[in-house]
């Protein structure tokens, strides 16, 4: 009987353990701890996050602020993921050195390519500051003075911390305003490019399998971090050197079974897990279809004219992707909250939070905060769904009206800071856009108006249409704004930006675009934007004194604060799912997928010639398992964007794989991680090894690299005669 108990509990712990989240690397001790060793985990919380020793968080770091990535070597090797480094990789590109299309490989150290704007920054360790940055607020009565009082503080801290001079102390908010942690960091600018597959490797499947599992993408590519001759941050020299990590992670040939334990290390952007029931319900029914439906359109136009002419397919690829990525996860997310039922969910745990709030004799407090969102969600409504078309058609995917509306500031400026500052502008738009209007095609741009001026007029609050939209005619309006706008033609802009202020802004008001442009800019910025900021303030704080009620309230629950862009554990296993009725997914992709995928020739599914003859002979050397190449797998980790190119890290610290998406099922685990269909999608370490070695042969990286087989007990001298054995 008492071992049933026993058992029974630890099922219960067992399956609680993987209900996601993404935790602060500092303060794991306690539950995290436990949970983690209960799934497996054979380190210590010291391993993963330490000041007085070297630690994992010392192996990974913030690449460029968007994606995350993971020291590999002694001599400051680092990984992140192909799309990660694809600004770099396009960069370098030219038609003769087409590194996209063919890859990159720095078989010698000078040969790796120097990169302008690219830097990746460590921690250097983290400390809870919350007193600090709260001094002196509890006398003041208007939220927008503490909000004031707060931003003052943390300046002031920022500069009175203790830091070494090379050194930054960054704070950041945590649970909506209710905890406040210091980082200090180290930002390295002399990162390198190192090699990159081909995209049709690196890039496999492109948009038709974002999102999606089962998944065959060799999502990685290779940087090197330079230091000076201290190991200190420097701009880029001849004479710095690789950088010497504190920590970089051993990888493991070991491979994943199901079940195993694994922890994902990294940055994750942004997530709203404790939002209310009904601003769930308005993103469900409201936000999320509008945005869908324009970028539908603006992407079935595009897509029209990408298939039938290569020139405009190279123009608009990168847009193309960019557009279709969240489009895509809104779809995604969307269906993953209907079916999870994530609305009443939450409309359950509310009541329940009713419950406690009374139990607790805290109505004062708390009592009105439901209903109080209620209120607010409803009054922000019409000002959200504005707000949104306006976003997502003039300033995201009508290009025209995109960089119309940058004339549309230029003026502003001139307005609040007069002639010089407007000078100043003029001049950086003029060089800036050059490369916009290289890859602008006004017949592409034109039908794409013409869609999305449409769904604006017709879709978006009326109230705040411009009065002379009113049943205009979409024909002859977009035939008149492309026809006379002088904004289409790069030549033609240069000519309109010349003279002074008042010839420039006289000729812009001329201008067909800039009239429409500046119609809808002005009802925006009037009478859209300012009451949006004003209801979003409160909803803010309303938003700050829920999580403070549930973090005193449901202390038994697993809070964890959303995502903001620091560094974060999260952890779980190596699990598949069952999507919908009959469907099971294995956690596990092969080679054999990358075959199974193939179409000559396309631009989402060829694959190159080398690797159908690796993958025909069975070439797989040290990396293969039983005749198989394994490719990706997917994980119950709690991820988001930001975590790509996190590294995937095994019980005993070891790196296993890169993290690069989520499923298609569980992309609501932004707002509602359900853990039956929430999975991440990361890239078989034992791949990236494979087409480093036998695809690319960058012998020398290999060599650089700690790689261990901590199951089979095989030590890394004899892999390393494993490796150079006749094959
Ligand atoms: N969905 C992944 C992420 O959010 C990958 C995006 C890049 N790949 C693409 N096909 N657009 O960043
Ligand atoms: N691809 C995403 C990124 O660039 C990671 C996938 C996700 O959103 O979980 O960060």
């Amino acid at each position: 009987m008492k071992s049933l108990k026993l058992l029974l509990l630890l099922l219960v712990f067992q399956m609680q353990a993987q209900q996601g989240g993404m935790w602060i690397p500092s303060l794991l001790q306690g539950m995290n701890e436990r949970e983690m060793k209960n799934l497996g985990m054979k380190m210590s919380v010291e391993d993963i996050y330490s000041v007085n020793k070297s630690s994992l968080k010392d192996a990974v770091p913030h690449f460029n602020g968007g994606c995350t990535s993971e020291v590999i070597s002694p001599k400051g090797l680092i990984l992140t993921n192909h799309h990660c480094g694809f600004d770099a990789i396009q960069t370098h590109s030219s038609v003769k050195n087409d590194y996209l299309t063919n890859g990159f490989w720095a078989y010698k150290m000078e040969d790796e390519l120097p990169n302008e704007d690219l830097e990746v920054t460590f921690i250097v360790r983290i400390e809870d500051v919350t007193a600090k940055v709260l001094e002196g607020i509890a006398t003041l009565t208007s939220e927008a003075d503490k909000q004031k009082k707060i931003q003052e503080n943390i300046a002031s801290l920022s500069k009175s911390l203790p830091k070494e001079s090379w050194q930054e102390n960054k704070i950041r908010t945590f649970y909506e305003g209710n905890q406040y942690m210091l980082f200090v960091t180290e930002t390295f600018k002399d990162v390198r490019l190192v090699g990159a597959p081909p995209s049709a490797i690196g890039k496999f499947g492109s948009d038709t399998d974002n999102w999606v599992w089962p998944r065959h993408t060799g999502d990685f590519s290779l940087f090197r971090i330079y230091a000076d001759k201290n190991n200190r941050p420097a701009a880029y020299s001849k004479e710095n050197v690789p950088y010497v990590p504190k920590h970089f992670l051993p990888i493991s040939l070991d491979g994943v079974a199901e079940d195993d334990f694994t922890l994902v290390f990294g940055y994750p952007g942004r997530t709203s897990e404790y939002l209310p029931a009904v601003a769930i319900e308005q993103i469900v029914n409201e936000l999320n279809p509008a945005k869908i439906e324009v970028r539908d359109k603006a992407l079935k136009v595009q897509d029209g004219f990408m298939r039938k002419d290569n020139a405009i397919k190279i123009q608009y690829a990168s847009k193309y992707a960019g557009i279709a990525n969240y489009w895509k996860k809104w779809i995604g997310e969307t269906q993953g909250l209907k079916k999870s039922n994530a609305i009443e969910i939450k409309k359950k745990q509310e009541a329940a939070f009713q419950d406690k709030v009374v139990k607790a004799g805290k109505q004062a407090e708390y009592g009105n905060l439901l209903a109080d969102f209620e209120k607010n969600y409803k009054e922000i409504a019409p000002y959200a769904l504005s707000r949104d078309y306006f976003i997502e058609v003039v300033l995201r995917n009508t290009e025209l009206l995109s960089v119309t509306y940058k004339m549309y500031q230029l003026e502003q400026l001139l307005n609040n800071k007069g002639e010089q500052a407007f000078n100043d502008r003029k001049t950086n738009l003029i060089n800036g856009l050059g490369e916009f209007y290289k890859d602008f095609n006004a017949a592409v741009d034109e039908k794409v108006f013409e869609q999305l001026i449409d769904l604006y007029i017709k879709k978006s609050p009326k109230q705040f249409v411009p009065e002379s939209l009113n049943n205009v005619n979409i024909k002859a309006l977009t035939a008149e704004v492309y026809g006379q706008s002088a904004l289409v033609d790069y030549k033609d802009v240069r000519e309109l930006l010349t003279g002074d202020s008042k010839t420039v802004i006289e000729k812009l008001k001329n201008d067909k675009a800039y009239q429409l442009v500046r119609e809808m800019a002005d009802k925006f910025t009037k009478e859209v934007a300012p009451k949006y900021d004003e209801i979003n303030l409160r909803i803010s704080s309303l938003q700050r004194t829920y999580m403070k009620a549930q973090l005193e309230l449901n202390k038994e629950a697993r809070n964890f604060p959303d995502a903001n862009s620091t560094l974060r554990v999260t952890y779980g296993k190596v699990k598949g799912y069952e999507p919908k009725d009959a469907t099971i997914y294995k956690p596990f992709t092969y080679l054999d997928g990358v075959l199974e995928k193939y179409i000559p020739g396309d631009y989402e599914f060829d694959v190159p010639k080398k690797l159908i003859d690796l993958y025909n002979a069975k070439d797989y050397g040290i990396y293969g398992k039983n005749g198989k190449m394994p490719v990706c797998f997917i994980g119950t980790n709690h991820t988001t964007g930001g975590n790509s190119g996190s590294p995937a890290i095994d019980a005993q610290g070891n790196l296993i794989g890169l993290n690069f998406d989520r499923v298609w099922e569980g992309t609501m685990s932004d707002i509602y991680y359900d853990p039956a269909i929430c999975r991440n999608v990361m890239v078989d370490i034992r791949y990236v090894l494979f087409i480093m070695d036998k695809y690319a042969g960058a012998k020398n990286l290999i060599d650089e690299l700690k790689i261990v087989h901590p199951k089979q007990n095989i030590s890394t001298t004899k892999i390393k005669k494993l490796r150079y054995k006749k094959r």
